[in-house]
């Protein structure tokens, strides 16, 4: 699977730990930056990329890294197809794909451990949309609004 990548300097530390564990368990990363820590960077410069990476299918799924997640989140959900959301457990990171079809985790770099953050990327990596009536009913009806408003 192709994992794309991107946090500010919030998120930098982990970002570039979660880049080593996801190689490890076998996928390919692509880094949206930011490339080196830099304290006065801008979250919006990198997780919107990501997401337009995401959303025209250049990537399978992707992970944002800012201080607390929530400016990520926030950033990503503007570009039309993301599906981002702030993580903190392991449930939340698969249920969040399997139901909701998620396809941007966000993790903050000053919440959010390392020991922690593997077992929510195992959790996110692994899981995949159900496609189930109900889900695709639910999703459906926010595409709709996403599509008309
Ligand atoms: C950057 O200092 C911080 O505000 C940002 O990373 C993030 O936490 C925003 O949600």
């Amino acid at each position: 699977m192709k994992i794309g990548i991107a946090a500010d300097h919030g998120g930098f530390a982990l970002k570039e730990q979660i880049i080593e564990l996801i190689q490890t368990l076998g996928h390919e990363v692509i880094d949206f930056g930011a490339l080196t820590y830099d304290a006065q960077d801008d979250y919006p410069d990198f997780i919107i990329p990501l997401a337009q990476a995401v959303t025209t299918r250049k990537v399978h799924k992707g992970i944002a890294v800012c201080g607390s997640g929530v400016g990520a989140a926030i950033a990503a959900n503007k570009v039309k197809g993301a599906r981002a959301s702030v993580i903190t457990d392991s449930y939340s990171a698969r249920q969040g794909v399997e139901h909701d079809a998620m396809n941007i985790m966000c993790l903050g770099g000053r919440i959010t451990g390392i020991a922690v953050a593997e077992e929510l990327v195992k959790a996110y990596v692994d899981a995949a949309y159900t496609n189930e009536d109900r889900h695709n009913r639910r999703l459906g009806k926010v595409e709709t609004l996403e599509n008309n408003w």
